[in-house]
């Protein structure tokens, strides 16, 4: 029996490592009304929330403008000319105009378009038009653009949106911070991304992205023969660990995989390369030492194909054999998310590279909208169930500490006792 079947055979196992029951969960928080305003208050206004990486914010001046979904905030996100990243409320001290319309751009100074006050990029008010006509009362330097709370932790940009948050960021990101430090974040210059509106809560989303119990009947035809096989017919976890709030699973890859003759694309692209999956984007030596990191395949098994680190509560951080990439899912309603997948690729270096690149982006793509087609039906399903439960195997350990920590998070009177 080799090493990784002898690991298939601990049924329960990864649940109860977590500490987790292995009862039935509700389903109401994926279709509640009342649940989706719990969850606002208590999670995404008290909650560190992951919004760019710092590449995209390259030099002082840089600005981005992000839409804070669901809870009716826009984010003006500046690299200060103080040289700090600093994120704003969009929106003037004035009479509330937002005050940058681009998504993004350069400029060391704002300008609101309505009346033309103008703002330093750290915020200060600088110029107000016919200034003589506004009254003592109004104090200039209290009219600056209102910070929103930011932190930033090895290229991650994190916001919080509670006036004076509990805990900073290192804090909440606990044994995360730890166990991914010094990743080389290879390509992080440069993402290839696409977005989209889901007719499905948050969660319901998230959670078809850390399960692999689904790939041999969704994936069949795209992934069902690499993280599955005759070792792994049902494409088992070969690891997952709790992170405090967060987590990480790692995913099987099959090792015996070959690429099917007739696959003439594929077959092109694998040209000369020593590893056979189609999830390898390259195998420089920036990838070997990419993939070096004690948290890369941190069990370091033949039969591993990608790991998914979450980041609480909608952050996933991917990584394959030669790159990473991420998912985010920011609830709009109780039903409706919005959807963004950023996959990041270094510059390719010859045409063998570009095309493996072009092939990787095609074929994860490809998996990923076999999720999103399938998630309407399992949001209609969620909020038709008859029985209001749902029965979790031990591959899908991730929802179920997922699920777990947020119905912490909404009944934790601090932000301390929803950590703890
Ligand atoms: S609303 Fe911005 S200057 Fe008046
Ligand atoms: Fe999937």
């Amino acid at each position: 029996m080799t090493a990784v079947e002898h690991k298939f055979t601990g049924r329960g196992s990864l649940t109860e490592g977590f500490g987790l029951s292995t009862e039935p969960l509700p389903l109401k928080p994926y279709y509640s009304r009342e649940f989706f305003e719990l969850e606002q208050k208590m999670i995404f206004r008290r909650a560190w929330l992951y919004v760019c990486r710092a590449e995209e914010l390259p030099e002082p001046g840089s600005f981005v403008v992000k839409t804070i979904h669901g809870t009716g905030v826009e984010a003006l996100i500046t690299h200060t000319k103080a040289g700090r990243i600093q994120a704003y409320y969009n929106s003037c001290p004035h009479r509330g105009s937002i005050v940058v319309k681009e998504s993004a751009g350069k400029a060391s100074r704002f300008s609101c378009p309505y009346h033309r006050w103008t703002f330093e990029n750290t915020g200060e008010l600088l110029g107000v038009p016919d200034e003589e006509n506004f009254f003592q009362s109004m104090d200039k330097k209290n009219c600056g653009l209102a910070k929103i709370a930011t932190e930033v932790w090895e290229g991650w940009v994190f916001i919080n949106l509670s006036p004076e948050p509990e805990v900073g960021l290192k804090e909440y990101l606990g044994p995360a911070k730890d166990y991914l430090s010094g990743i080389l974040y290879r390509g992080a210059h440069n993402p290839v991304v696409y977005t989209a509106v889901l007719d499905s809560n948050w969660k319901t989303a998230s959670d078809a992205f850390i399960e692999s119990y689904h790939i041999p009947h969704i994936h069949k035809k795209t992934i069902g023969t690499t993280f599955a096989s005759r070792l792994n017919p049902y494409s088992r976890l070969i690891g997952a660990r709790p992170l405090g709030i967060h987590r990480t699973i790692s995913l099987f890859g099959n090792p015996e995989y070959a690429i099917d003759p007739d696959a003439r694309v594929e077959a092109l692209g694998s040209m000369g390369q020593e590893g056979k999956s189609v999830i390898a984007a390259d195998v420089s030596e920036d990838a070997v030492r990419f993939r070096a990191h004690p948290a890369i395949n941190p069990d370091r098994s033949e039969h591993w194909s990608m790991d998914i680190n979450q980041i609480f509560p909608h952050l996933h951080i991917d990584t394959g054999p030669g790159s990473f990439w991420t998912h985010q899912f920011w609830p709009i309603d109780e039903k409706t998310c919005f959807y963004e997948v950023r996959f990041y690729i270094e510059e390719a270096r010859t045409i063998q590279e570009r095309f493996l690149q072009e092939l990787f982006i095609c074929r994860v793509g490809e998996v990923v909208l076999e999720d999103l087609s399938n998630l309407q039906f399992t949001q209609r399903g969620i909020e038709n169930s008859g029985t209001g439960v749902m029965h979790l195997q031990d591959s899908e350990v991730a929802i179920r500490h997922a699920l777990t920590q947020v119905l912490k998070w909404t009944r934790a009177q601090t932000v301390k006792e929803a950590l703890a």
